[in-house]
Parts: structure tokens; C-alpha cells; sequence
């Protein structure tokens, strides 16, 4: 049965939600799942902005067949080609061959990858800038490469002022019931995995984010439809953007400390729950503490896009880093982590290195301090390093 939500007088919701998927882009675990939205104006002519992933093909069309209610579908939006928006696109001209899909170049040569309908017959091409108006509907369309592919555009209908931001202000988690984040709790429930929605996905690329916040900031935005998770409005929209351009510029969220830690036998582990008490005991409590083992390292990847103050506690493990904190650090790159004060503490019942290499891998950090000492211990915590932790806590304190 069709599941619908009006958002404007011609103007409607026709995604859906997946509790079901355990691993988005077979990587992120999504325990809240994920929403696909698309968004459908059923005007003089009927434009269909975006369109879903297979797990929910089945209302999606349901949801089309109902508002079109025998009408013709004139036109498609393809602001992104990523299979969780597309993989239902070549079903769409299936069923409605009628349809002259707009997209840019780049989107028509990817479509031609993906797909082998005929694209060029049926594709209307626009560039950075070009306006087209439909059904009463002026819109423009503004490319954003690598927000979150090299094609990806997002779509201003002047006329009603709605921005279709594609994966900028997407979040994790399937929409239960209104799809207004004015009307949810948003900050207590979504906002973290909104955070690890950006951070993980979109996150390396802060400079492309910033350079499409700072086109959006010359439009008159009332609402933003992303294709995942809630519809914007009103004050929610620049409170948004704001949260994006602090993670966009790399710029701590809060002042606060992240322990990481990579423990075998509970050595490291134990350093880790000292250096944290030490922290408290000097008024710092803003503490957030994960076990790399234990964690996925997207949840802990978006605490280090929050914190101020990043803590890395690892064993040697075949005389490297302990993998699992290898390939946080790993990560942490890829995304471009930077702007951060780092402590380290290393162990290593025979021949310590992991400190030494946390050193080397955190030094692709721009702009990072790493602080003095490197607490050590070897196999447990000692008398030494106990003095270095709490050396190490004094930095952090000064630092703060
Ligand atoms: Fe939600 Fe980059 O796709």
C-alpha cells in the first residue's frame, strides 16, 4: 500500500525505510536503519526529484502509481547516481518511458555505466547554474562534486524555495512517522547519527561541503528535502548548517576527550581507565571511552570529529600497531582528521612500537599536536607509568 507525505500544496515524500540492511554500503552498521527519500511534484507537470534503493522499490512505485493516478510522469531529477538513490532508476523508465530525465554530463556517462536504457534520448543535459522551468516550478541546478560523488548536484526550486541537497543533511536512521525534524526530537535522537552519517560518508570531503554551504548561503532556503532522513524547515535549517560547516572546516564540536584504546589482555585497557580518572580528577569529564575492538570505527571516527582532545592507547601486535587501532587511525585519515591535540600511550611486553607508529600514522593529521610524554607500559601498568599518565593528563589539562 502506498505511504505518502504532502510536505507543500504539489509537493510529496514518496521514499521509504529500511530497518532491515545491517551493513550500509556494506560497511556502516545503520542499528536505527536508513531512509531512501525521493520526492515527487504532482503540478501542471509531475517531476520526479531522485529515486530509491531496491529495498524499497515496492512502496516506492506503489507511491507513484497513486499520486500520478493515470497521469504521465514528465520529468526525473538524478541529482546523484550511488546505487541507495539509483538502483531503482532503469524500473522508473520501465514503467514510465515517457519521461526526459534531467542530469548533468557527468550523471549521463554514469547512467550509461550503470544502466543500458537509452539515455541520450531521453536526457535533458544542465550545467552549473542553468534554470529550467516545469510546471509552474523554476528551478536551478547547482553542482556539488564530491558531496558525495564527483556528479552529485543538488536541485533550488526558486519558486517555493525547497533545496534538494542530495546526501548533504542526510542522516542515518529510518524516519518513524513525520518527516519534519522540526516535529521529532532531532538533536537528542538523530543528531549522532546524523554526525556519523556525515563524518563517515561525506566527511573527507570538508573543502567540497564548505564550497556548496557558501553557494546554499546565497539562496532563500524554507526548506531542505535531503535523500536521507528528515525534511528541514525553519530555524532546524540553520542550526544544520551550522553543525556542517563546524564538521565541513574539521573544527571540534565540544571540548572534550576521546579514548580510544586497543587492549589484548587488558593492560592497555587498564592505562586507558587510569588516564580517564586523572582527567576527571583535573575537571575534565567530557570523556567518551571506546574499546577499538569492541567498537565499530564509525561510531568512534564521528566522536573524533565531535572532541577537541584525542587519546590513542594501543598494544604492539606483530611488531606494529594492534590492527584493529591501525585501522582506526586508518580511517581517521582517509577522512582527513585534523585540527586536534593527540595523546598517546603504547604498549608492548617486549618491544614497544606501537607509540612510535601512532606517531608516524597521526602525523598525516594537519594541524595536530601531538603531546608529550608517550606514556609506556610494558604488558601492565607500572609505577613509571603511572607518572607518565598522569604527565599526560597534566597535558591535556594544560592544553584544554
Ligand atoms: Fe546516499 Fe552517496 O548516496
Amino acid at each position: 500500500m502506498y505511504n505518502v507525505k504532502q510536505l507543500t500544496h504539489d509537493l510529496y515524500w514518496i521514499g521509504g525505510n529500511d530497518r532491515r540492511l545491517a551493513l550500509f554500503e556494506n560497511v556502516y552498521p545503520i542499528p536505527q536503519g536508513v531512509s531512501y527519500n525521493a520526492y515527487l511534484y504532482v503540478g501542471e507537470q509531475t517531476v520526479l526529484m531522485d529515486t530509491v534503493d531496491h529495498a524499497v522499490a515496492g512502496v516506492f512505485f506503489e507511491n507513484i502509481a497513486h499520486l500520478l493516478n493515470g497521469r504521465t510522469l514528465d520529468y526525473i531529477v538524478v541529482n546523484h547516481m550511488e546505487p541507495d538513490h539509483c538502483a531503482t532508476l532503469a524500473d522508473t523508465v520501465l514503467r514510465y518511458p515517457e519521461a526526459k530525465i534531467i542530469c548533468n554530463a557527468k550523471t549521463v556517462a554514469m547512467i550509461k555505466q550503470f544502466f543500458d536504457f537509452d539515455i541520450d534520448s531521453r536526457a535533458v543535459v544542465i550545467k552549473e547554474g542553468d534554470s529550467l522551468t516545469i510546471g509552474g516550478h523554476a528551478f536551478t541546478f547547482v553542482m556539488a562534486p564530491m558531496v558525495h560523488w564527483p556528479e552529485a548536484m543538488v536541485t533550488y526550486d526558486a519558486t517555493d524555495k525547497i533545496l534538494f541537497s542530495a546526501d548533504a543533511f542526510g542522516t542515518f536512521g529510518a524516519v518513524s512517522g513525520s518527516i519534519f525534524a522540526d516535529e521529532v526530537d532531532f538533536e537528542n535522537r538523530h543528531l549522532d547519527e546524523a554526525r556519523r552519517y556525515y563524518t563517515n560518508i561525506v566527511g573527507k570531503y570538508g573543502p567540497q561541503v564548505a564550497a556548496l554551504l557558501k553557494k546554499a548561503a546565497g539562496l532563500d532556503i524554507q526548506m531542505v528535502c535531503p535523500l536521507h532522513g528528515w525534511v528541514l524547515r525553519g530555524e532546524t535549517i540553520g542550526w544544520f548548517i551550522d553543525k556542517y560547516m563546524t564538521w565541513a572546516t574539521y573544527a571540534p564540536e565540544e571540548k572534550g576527550v576521546l579514548i580510544a584504546y586497543g587492549s589484548i589482555y587488558g593492560g592497555t585497557e587498564n592505562a586507558a581507565e587510569i588516564l580517564a580518572g586523572m582527567l576527571a580528577e583535573r575537571g575534565i569529564t567530557n570523556i567518551a571511552m571506546y574499546d577499538v575492538s569492541a567498537t565499530h570505527a564509525s561510531y568512534i571516527l564521528s566522536e573524533a570529529f565531535k572532541m577537541s582532545h584525542l587519546v590513542f592507547a594501543s598494544s604492539t601486535y606483530n611488531a606494529g600497531i594492534f590492527s584493529p587501532m591501525e585501522a582506526l587511525l586508518s580511517d581517521l585519515t582517509a577522512h582527513s582528521m585534523q585540527n586536534r591535540t593527540v595523546g598517546l600511550v603504547q604498549n608492548g611486553t617486549w618491544a614497544p612500537m606501537s607509540g612510535k607508529l601512532m606517531q608516524q600514522a597521526v602525523s598525516a593529521f594537519k594541524n595536530t599536536t601531538v603531546l608529550e610524554p608517550v606514556a609506556t607500559l610494558r604488558s601492565t601498568v607500572s609505577e613509571k607509568t603511572y607518572e607518565e599518565l598522569g604527565a599526560l593528563a597534566d597535558a591535556i589539562k594544560a592544553s584544554f
